[in-house]
């Protein structure tokens, strides 16, 4: 038998150790949560994605009276900045949630059918993507998806 072991990196930052950039992206993730349509869960999530010639795009989870029909506020943001802009990488990706007392002090991460959309995004383009996960105790920061997504089914095991 043999073991490896797999390590993922994340960076906690404070508001002020962010940079103006970032901060951006996190205020318009943040922002984009008024566009949430959450009547069943109150969870409004939001999430910005900067694109490579600095265009951001917005988008927030939208629920379904049939559950499973809703879409979460990374897949919305992701599939509409690829749709818009199908020539522009996604850079990085801001995600904050907040229900009804207000922002999570502590950031939630996204859903694995997210993280793999978030896999096909940086696959498509070879591009990683950064991805700042929004708390009021602190930005969580990691580089790319193989953080949150290790081991991930990609287009290598298509022979593409
Ligand atoms: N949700 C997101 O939009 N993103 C996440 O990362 C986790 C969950 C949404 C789905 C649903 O509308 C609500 O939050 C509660 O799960």
């Amino acid at each position: 038998m043999k073991e490896y072991t797999i390590q993922s990196i994340v960076r906690v930052y404070g508001w002020e150790e962010l940079t103006p950039e970032d901060r951006n992206l996190i205020e318009a993730a943040k922002n984009a949560t008024d566009g949430s349509y959450a009547p069943y869960s109150g969870f409004c999530v939001g999430a910005a994605a900067l694109l490579k010639d600095g265009t951001v795009v917005i988008g927030s989870n939208q629920e379904n009276v049939a559950y499973p029909s809703g879409l979460c506020a990374e897949r919305t943001t992701l599939f509409a900045a690829n749709a818009q802009y199908p020539d522009q990488p996604v850079l990085s990706l801001a995600i904050a949630a907040r229900n009804k007392e207000g922002f999570l002090s502590q950031p939630i991460t996204p859903c694995g059918a997210c993280r793999q959309v978030i896999s096909g995004v940086e696959q498509r383009y070879n591009q990683p993507i950064r991805i700042l996960l929004y708390g009021t105790e602190g930005t969580h920061i990691i580089d790319n998806i193989d953080a949150l997504l290790p081991l991930q089914f990609g287009d290598s095991y298509l022979g593409r």
